[in-house]
Parts: structure tokens; C-alpha cells; sequence
């Protein structure tokens, strides 16, 4: 009794692995690669999070990067992380890591939206959630 419960146990994990990681597995993410982590890395290790949201969470003295690859684009990055602002530490980063940072920021534009599009708001406030995406 105790034997085929162990066996039916396995049998339906090893079901449920396969479907989960074969059948559903959602081939459409972005990869995860070496520089991505690289970019992860120094986001940590420079503490960009302690004034910047991803996904909305984060620090507040600074935007939400979540969608900053997208809206304000690679050349602004580059020049903001190369000297700094009043506001934003300069952090002297070599060509090479802002490669990597922009990379990064790259790989979380396409993981998820923050800011909420002016036309999915209906006039009471509430978020009109559409079937089309
Ligand atoms: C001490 C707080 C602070 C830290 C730490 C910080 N930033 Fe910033 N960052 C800011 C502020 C404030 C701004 C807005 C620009 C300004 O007002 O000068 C900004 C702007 C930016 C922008 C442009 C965003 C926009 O919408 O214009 C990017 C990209 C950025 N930071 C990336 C980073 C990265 C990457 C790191 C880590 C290496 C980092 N920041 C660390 C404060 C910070």
C-alpha cells in the first residue's frame, strides 16, 4: 500500500514536471543570458535600486526603470550612466558595464509593464482590462 502510493506520487510529479516545463513552458521570455546576469549583477552591486522601481518596487528618488529601454532609449542611458546627473551618482562605469546595465534593462522592458496606457484608464479611474492584450 505504502509502495504504490510512493509510486503513484512520483508518477504524477514526473506528470506534472513534464507538462509544466515541456507542454507550458512559455518559449516567448527573453533569454536570460550571460550578460543580462552580468547587467543583474552591478544593478545589485551599484544599488540602483536604492533610488529606482522595477516592477514598481524599489526606491523613489528616481523613475521607474522598468520601461526605460523602450521609452527613453540606449543612447540616453549610456550618456546618463557615463557622467551622472545632480541628482543621479556618477558611478564611473566602464563602456563594457553599461553594455551590460542596458542589457539588463533591456531584459526587464520585456518581462513586464509599469506605467498604465492613458486609454486602458476609464474616466472613473478604473483600469479597463482588454481581452486582446
Ligand atoms: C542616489 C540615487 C540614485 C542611484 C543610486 C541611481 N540613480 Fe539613476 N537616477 C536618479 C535620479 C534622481 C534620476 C532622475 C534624473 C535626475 O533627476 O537627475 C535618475 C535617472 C536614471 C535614468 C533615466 C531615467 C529616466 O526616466 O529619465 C536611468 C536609466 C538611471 N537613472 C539608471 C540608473 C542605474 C542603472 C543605476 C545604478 C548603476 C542608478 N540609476 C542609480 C537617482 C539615482
Amino acid at each position: 500500500m505504502v509502495k504504490n502510493t510512493w509510486i503513484l506520487l512520483v508518477a504524477s510529479y514526473l506528470v506534472y514536471s513534464i507538462v509544466i516545463n515541456v507542454l507550458i513552458h512559455d518559449n516567448n521570455t527573453s533569454p536570460l543570458t550571460k550578460e543580462v546576469r552580468q547587467g543583474w549583477d552591478l544593478w545589485q552591486n551599484k544599488n540602483c535600486q536604492a533610488c529606482h522601481q522595477l516592477y514598481g518596487l524599489g526606491g523613489y528618488m528616481g523613475p521607474d526603470l522598468t520601461n526605460a529601454a523602450s521609452t527613453i532609449g540606449k543612447g540616453t542611458i549610456e550618456a546618463l550612466l557615463k557622467s551622472g546627473t545632480s541628482r543621479m551618482p556618477d558611478f564611473h562605469l566602464k563602456q563594457e558595464e553599461i553594455d551590460r546595465i542596458y542589457s539588463f534593462l533591456e531584459w526587464v522592458d520585456k518581462t513586464g509593464k509599469t506605467r498604465v496606457d492613458p486609454k486602458d484608464v476609464h474616466w472613473t479611474g478604473t483600469y479597463i482590462i482588454r481581452q486582446d492584450g
